[in-house]
């Protein structure tokens, strides 16, 4: 099982950036303070997969929200990593091919994608490297 590590140093609140694991895009996104407000704000309830933004990310890192860049519906690679990029209704991520909407937790909020973008197992093993798998 082949693991990727990814240098997040780089990355301003506020952006994104792809990165590669197994073959799939990933996304590593910091949050700005809003961002992580406006998760928060979200009712469980009102959520299709209900998961909170704490429970998406890591103690004490929870403005890095790691996912899988691949639509839960059928696999397409949605927008909102890269710059300019449109981000949905939602302020996260949105997938062009039937119209998915992911919020600023990347999680299902409208369209047909049936879950929230996939965490994948990873851990930070410094302060600025995650390593993925
Ligand atoms: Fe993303 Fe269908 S593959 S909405």
């Amino acid at each position: 099982e082949s693991t990727t590590e990814v240098d997040v140093s780089a990355i301003q609140p506020g952006q994104a950036i792809k990165a590669v694991f197994r073959k799939q895009p990933l996304f590593v996104r910091r949050l700005t303070p809003q961002e992580i407000e406006e998760a928060n704000a979200v009712p469980l309830g009102s959520l299709r997969d209900p998961q909170t933004l704490e429970e998406r990310t890591k103690s004490g890192h929870v403005d890095m929200l790691v996912t899988m860049g691949v639509c839960t519906h059928l696999g397409c690679v949605p927008l909102g990593a890269a710059e300019g990029e449109n981000k949905g209704e939602f302020g996260g991520y949105f997938c062009p091919c039937h119209g998915s909407q992911f919020d600023t937790a990347a999680r299902i909020r409208k369209g047909p994608a049936p879950k929230n973008l996939v965490v994948p197992d990873y851990e930070f093993t410094s302060d600025t490297t995650i390593v993925v798998g």
